[in-house]
């Protein structure tokens, strides 16, 4: 058995420690594939791999036309927007992810995007405060529940929106549940995104929908670029000098942003969320464990592909 963890943006080395730690125990092999720049690396690499670890690199139907021996790819992370999934199923291989590891992580790093705006990117002038705000989490999943157990600690007021998530769940962590996104941005302070990107949200985030913020909004994306409609943004941006954009997912428009938006615009050069080595130690062992597991014993929790 042969796991090859091919990762772009590597894990810390502890993580790598533990993956490898679980593979060899299970009588299986490690390749290594960090940093990676071309395709073509990849695709040279997977050619022997029984199974794949990755992180937001993209498994499309070239990679796994390369990858012969292929049974299993386990993207370590929450979104699996980078996993062609039909392309799995057509391929015989099946797809996961690993709900639930990294949420914290994330979790934290919005909380810091939210700090770091409204002291007003620590430039010396006087900002304000978390504490008594109303903080907006849009979808509450894991990622938004561990944003509104930390806000709590902030003395925030938390409100959610979530078609999927029943209120009940949200009334059970003093988070009160609105019923639309509408109301969501309309009496959000601060705005925290936590949507999955797929074909229902990409763009989603619009000029109608962001222009419902009070005076002084802050907007923080710690989920994908793709569910905000840029163009709508900036041109809000140009019209509301009161709003502000932070995010851990660089827009296309960054260089542009940078230079419309000093002072109120804030962009991570790297996607620095899930950076974190608990984070990396979680998903990255939760991976290679839900390897093993399927390929000994055939276990498919956390399959996402049919
Ligand atoms: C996720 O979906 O799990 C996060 O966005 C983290 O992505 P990363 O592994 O590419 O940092």
């Amino acid at each position: 058995m042969k796991v090859l963890v091919a990762t772009e943006k590597p894990f810390a080395k502890v993580a790598v420690d533990g993956i490898r730690e679980v593979v060899e125990q299970a009588g299986g092999e490690l390749a290594l594939l960090e940093k990676y720049t071309q395709k073509e690396q990849l695709l040279e690499a997977v050619a022997d791999a029984d199974a794949l670890i990755v992180r937001s690199d993209i498994v499309d139907a070239v990679v796994l036309d390369a990858a012969k021996q292929l049974k299993i790819v386990v993207r370590a992370g929450a979104g699996y927007d980078n996993l062609d999934l039909a392309a799995c199923t057509e391929h015989g291989v099946v797809a996961m992810n690993t709900p639930g590891q990294n949420s914290n992580a994330v979790a934290e790093l919005a909380l810091g995007l939210m700090v770091y705006a409204v002291r007003n990117m620590y430039n010396g002038t006087s900002g304000t405060e978390l504490f008594g705000k109303t903080l907006g989490i849009h979808a509450y999943g894991n990622v938004g529940r561990n944003v509104a157990r930390i806000a709590k600690g902030f003395g925030m007021k938390i409100i959610a929106f979530d078609a999927y998530c029943p209120d009940e769940k949200m009334m059970t962590d003093d988070v009160m549940p609105v019923h639309s996104a509408e109301e969501l941005y309309e009496k959000s302070d601060i705005v925290s995104l936590h949507i999955p990107a797929t074909d229902e949200t990409k763009n989603s985030i619009n000029y109608a929908l962001l222009n419902r913020m009070p005076k002084g909004a802050l907007l923080v994306n710690t989920a994908r670029k793709e569910v905000i409609n840029e163009t709508d943004l900036i041109c809000l941006m140009q019209e509301r000098s009161d709003f502000r954009y932070v995010t851990d997912i660089m827009p296309q428009a960054d260089g542009k942003m940078q230079e419309l938006f000093a002072g109120r615009y804030f962009a991570t050069p790297k996607k620095m969320g899930a950076q974190t080595a608990e984070a990396n130690i979680n998903a990255g062992i939760a991976a290679a464990k839900q390897i093993v597991a399927f390929l000994i014993d055939g276990e498919e929790r956390f399959r996402l592909n049919k």
